[in-house]
């Protein structure tokens, strides 16, 4: 991680208002924030390690855990609440056996739910990575993410 960090450090000065850009770039290297990484980053733009925590968990952009190759997002918002999406909710949570917020134990999915992301006209609606469905129900659904499964870029159904 150290040569991670150093690489991303070379490209800075280290001062105060370089904390949020050396984060993010922090958070691209690595894929995540770790712990040792944000302190490592407190000491470099001398900051407090309290407000680097406090700005990394502030950001819903940053990540404090490591993140899946690929990212379930499904939306709650209230054209999808209306039409089901608590059903595909309940179906995504138990084909990949996680919570909200929390990433499969081989590190392939990390489930999110996330508010209206402007196609409530296919509305319920997830995305996986760049890709989008619409019309979801529970079986569509577990189809879907099954294709990801077998096949890194997915979305043939
Ligand atoms: S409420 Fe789900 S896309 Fe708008």
């Amino acid at each position: 991680m150290e040569e991670q960090l150093n690489s991303v450090f070379a490209s800075y000065k280290g001062s105060k208002n370089e904390l949020i850009p050396v984060l993010q770039d922090v958070q691209e290297e690595i894929g995540y924030l770790p712990e040792e990484a944000m302190r490592a980053v407190s000491r470099f733009v001398k900051v407090p390690e309290s407000k680097v925590f406090g700005v990394a968990t502030f950001y819903a952009r940053f990540h404090l855990k490591p993140r899946g190759e690929h990212i379930v997002r499904l939306c709650c918002g209230t054209a999808c609440h209306v039409r089901g999406a608590m059903k595909v909710a309940d179906k995504v949570k138990d084909v990949l056996k996680v919570e909200v917020g929390e990433t499969t134990e081989d590190k392939k999915f990390t489930y999110e739910e996330v508010a209206c992301i402007g196609a409530c006209g296919l509305a319920p609606v997830m995305t996986i990575d760049d890709k989008t469905f619409g019309k979801l129900d529970p079986d569509r659904t577990k189809s879907i993410i099954e294709t990801f499964v077998e096949e890194p870029e997915g979305g043939q159904v």
